[in-house]
């Protein structure tokens, strides 16, 4: 291992070669060149792209193409699942930040689609953003074989027994479905926390955890590689929203480019709520540990990894 500074060189060095290439492929994914104005509405194409490229940390996306080098891949092979999974996590953010869901006025340092556009064009938006990312990858992904696997993997993710799962769980635990009561853990905080992991590992964690498995099936890694990533893409999967529910507490709107101490006043369940910050954050630095470990069989391209794992517990944005 190379040690911290190492690994948060190369993390930079990664970022600053991968991100260009990223923003270029979305920009294209989302043009009027690809979407033609005599098939889509441009009101439509404008909301995509107003959100699209409202300049997100992208670390989905350098998740699959770092997936993909540290399994022996070539990178660029694996850009449309990159863009896929963007477009995939850009559709949730729109629909979270709806007035039904989270009611959110500011993301990504400007106002919301709904806010910008209206509701019904922000729905659509994110429904043409989801299916986007799948015709991206069936269309671009070479291999038949291999862009079936990544859009299966994808859909599992994203859907029902995924993010959209974990969404669902998320304003459930809020309290606002009469049919589904959330449980009550008052005596039992270690109850509390395994229900909340639930709805964690899905609503965030299993995207990030797939975007690097997108990355090593592109590259064919062997069961071991993907075991290998699995464990690392879970653990920080986890670990990124325990430290967004943190910096909901503590961080600053201007950094995050979203709104703040939104949570409680929800009533959301989350990790400060339960366990206190101190201890949200011990939570998150033993998983971003345990992601360290499973790395270590990577050799020198481990440290990018181990760098973007350090930057999810220490990032203020
Ligand atoms: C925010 O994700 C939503 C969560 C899943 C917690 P990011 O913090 O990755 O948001 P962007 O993409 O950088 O805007
Ligand atoms: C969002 O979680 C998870 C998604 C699937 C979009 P949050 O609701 O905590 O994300 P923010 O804080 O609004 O970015
Ligand atoms: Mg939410
Ligand atoms: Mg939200
Ligand atoms: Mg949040």
């Amino acid at each position: 291992m190379g040690g911290p500074s190492v690994a948060s060189r190369e993390f930079a060095a990664a970022c600053e070669q991968l991100l260009p290439r990223i923003e270029d492929a979305l920009k294209q994914a989302v043009s009027p060149e690809k979407l033609q104005p005599s098939d889509v509405p441009e009101r439509l194409r404008s909301a995509m792209e107003y959100s699209l490229l409202a300049g997100g940390k992208r670390l989905r996306p350098v998740l699959v193409l770092l997936g993909c080098d540290a399994c022996g891949g070539n990178w660029e092979d694996a850009l449309p699942a990159a863009c896929a999974v963007e477009m995939i996590h850009t559709y949730s953010l729109i629909h979270d930040d709806l007035p039904s869901m989270d009611n959110d006025d500011i993301r990504r340092g400007r106002p919301t689609c709904h806010r910008q556009f209206d509701d019904a064009t922000a729905i659509l938006a994110g429904d043409a953003l989801l299916t986007l990312a799948f015709e991206t990858m069936a269309t671009e992904i070479a291999d038949p074989a291999v862009a079936a696997r990544c859009c299966q993997t994808l859909a599992q993710a994203s859907g029902a027994a995924g993010m959209v799962g974990g969404q669902m769980a998320d304003l459930a635990g809020e309290g606002r479905f009469d049919d589904e009561r959330p449980e009550q853990f008052q005596d039992d905080p270690e109850a509390a926390v395994t229900h909340l992991e639930a709805i964690h590992r899905r609503k965030t964690g299993a995207l990030l955890a797939n975007s690097l498995k997108l990355g090593g099936i592109v590259a064919r890694a062997s069961t071991e590689q993907l075991d290998s990533l699995t464990i690392y893409g879970n653990s920080v999967g986890l670990a990124f929203q325990i430290a967004d529910d943190v910096l909901d507490v503590v961080g600053s709107a201007q950094e995050l480019g979203k709104g703040v101490r939104k949570d409680a006043d929800l009533g959301k369940l989350t990790y400060p709520s339960v366990l206190g910050l101190d201890a949200s954050r011990d939570r998150a630095e033993t998983l971003i540990e345990t992601a360290e470990r499973a790395v270590a069989g990577f050799g020198s391209r481990q440290n990018a990894l181990i760098g973007l794992a350090r930057f999810v517990l220490e990032r203020n944005h």
